[in-house]
Parts: C-alpha cells; sequence; structure tokens
C-alpha cells in the first residue's frame, strides 16, 4: 500500500495527470518518469512508441511502483496493451482513454463526440474504436490537431496566436455539430478554457485529467492498495533528458517547481 504510483508520459505534459492524481490521493508518493528525450510521440511509429512503452513500465516496475498510470494519450493509444502482456496481471496498468470512455457511457447527452489529439492517437483510432464499441449509438469525430501541443510546451496560450490557432482547428467541418469534445492530449487541459470560449458553453469539455485521476482513486481503492499512512509523501520525477526548459514547463503542467533527475534507461541490459 506504501509504494509508490508510477506515472509516465512522452515528456512533462503527463504532469497534468500526475497533479490531478496528487490532488485526489494526497498520501500517495508519485515516480513519474517523462521521455522528454523522444518526446514528442505524437509524430513517433506504432513500434517505437511500443518500446519506450515497454522500457518505462519495466524501469518503474522495477522501481517497486503499485501500479502504473500510462498518462500519455499517444502511449495509452499504442502501447497498452502491450506493457499489460509484457508486466502481467499482477501490476496494475491504467491508461487514459477506458476511465474516459467510461465517463461517456454514463452522459445520456453525448451522441456526437469530439476528440482531439495528436496524429498517432488519432491514427490508432483507439478512442473511436473503444466508444462505439461501449456505446454503439454514438458518433465519434477524431480530428489530429498536432499544433497545440508545442505551442502549448512554448508556452502560447491565452494569447492572439493560440486563440488563432485554437479557433481554426476547432472550425474544421469534422467537429461540425458535436455536443462533447475528449481533450484526448496531455497538454490540452491548459487550454480548456480558450476552447471553452470557442464553443462558448455549449459543448461540454471533458477534463480528462480529472477523470483519470478519480478512476486511478477508484482502482486502487478497489484493489485495496491506497496508501493509509499519514507520512508525508515523496515523489520523484525522471526525465530522459534534461533542459533548463523542460524545468520551467514544469511548473506550466504541476502548478509547483520540481526537481528533474535524469535517467537513462535505454542502454540498460
Ligand atoms: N503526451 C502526448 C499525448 O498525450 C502529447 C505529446 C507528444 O506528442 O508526445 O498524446
Amino acid at each position: 500500500m506504501q509504494r509508490p504510483i508510477g506515472i509516465f508520459d512522452s515528456g512533462i505534459g503527463g504532469l497534468t495527470v500526475a497533479n490531478a492524481i496528487r490532488n485526489v490521493l494526497p498520501n500517495e508518493s508519485l515516480i513519474y518518469f517523462g521521455d522528454t528525450a523522444h518526446m514528442p510521440y505524437g509524430d513517433k511509429s506504432e513500434e517505437a512508441i511500443k518500446y519506450y512503452s515497454l522500457k518505462i513500465g519495466k524501469f518503474l516496475q522495477e522501481q517497486g511502483c503499485k501500479a502504473i498510470v500510462i498518462a500519455c494519450n499517444t502511449a495509452s493509444s499504442l502501447g497498452y496493451q502491450d506493457l499489460k502482456d509484457f508486466l502481467g496481471d499482477d501490476l496494475p496498468i491504467l491508461n487514459v482513454i477506458d476511465p474516459v470512455v467510461e465517463f461517456c457511457g454514463r452522459q445520456p447527452n453525448y451522441h456526437k463526440i469530439g476528440v482531439i489529439a495528436t496524429k498517432a492517437t488519432i491514427k490508432s483510432d483507439v478512442y473511436a474504436q473503444k466508444l462505439n464499441l461501449a456505446l454503439p449509438n454514438i458518433n465519434v469525430k477524431s480530428f489530429a490537431t498536432p499544433l497545440l501541443a508545442p505551442m502549448i510546451e512554448e508556452g502560447f496560450f491565452n494569447n492572439n496566436i493560440s486563440k488563432t490557432i485554437i479557433n481554426t482547428y476547432l472550425s474544421s467541418s469534422k467537429l461540425k455539430n458535436i455536443d462533447s469534445l475528449i481533450l484526448a492530449c496531455t497538454h490540452y487541459p491548459l487550454i480548456r478554457n480558450e476552447i471553452n470560449e470557442f464553443y462558448k458553453g455549449k459543448v461540454d469539455i471533458l477534463n480528462t485529467a480529472e477523470i483519470v485521476a478519480d478512476d486511478v482513486k477508484r482502482k486502487l481503492a478497489s484493489l485495496n492498495l491506497l496508501n493509509t499512512s499519514t507520512e508525508k509523501p515523496k515523489h520523484q520525477f525522471f526525465v530522459s533528458d534534461k533542459t533548463s526548459a523542460f524545468e520551467t514547463s514544469t511548473r506550466l503542467f504541476f502548478g509547483d517547481k520540481i526537481n528533474l533527475t535524469l535517467k537513462n534507461i535505454w542502454d540498460k541490459k
């Protein structure tokens, strides 16, 4: 129970999920791994994303994590099943897609759901497939918005540039008449307000990080894995490449200043 929760992402965007988990599970220690050497995953091949996911999953297992949360939508789309098969049933592996699909299943007013994400996530079609399986009458409109993650990472939001890019993407005929929108990328919670302004509150914008964090809490509780100790939790943040820019951007995604530790897991036999 007292072991940490492992969380990983292609980079530092997954800290939005780590932050949401910290908010609902303040007793839990977290070990975060951001694969900054290989980001963005959104432009990588399926094989590469699977390989990175297995390596990072193994690393987190070796750190003694009691569960692993794949905080990256692209890795959840392409690496989840392989990682589950690889690590076996003893270690719970959670992704960011299933909780959101389950959440949509509890919303009787959703008929036409939009999904925006990286190119690799949209190409995988995993969101649409899982939504259609769970909700046979649902209409899913998926649309790749690859400029958004780098834009946010560079601190471009709440300004004219972000407004123009967001409005151009959301005006696409592909997203016409949607009633809800899944922000299927770690970075997008930071532009949720701007997206809401575009739709003037008429489209439900799903706060995916919060939905995932609530699900992590439920799953750990059901497995009797919640940390009941009152000791202050310890968090560790590893990255596979470290620059001062990464360290600065962590505040955007996690809220607080974080000390990043450089960790090379790629050369290990
Ligand atoms: N973390 C990725 C995701 O949620 C976005 C950034 C990337 O392309 O690596 O899909």
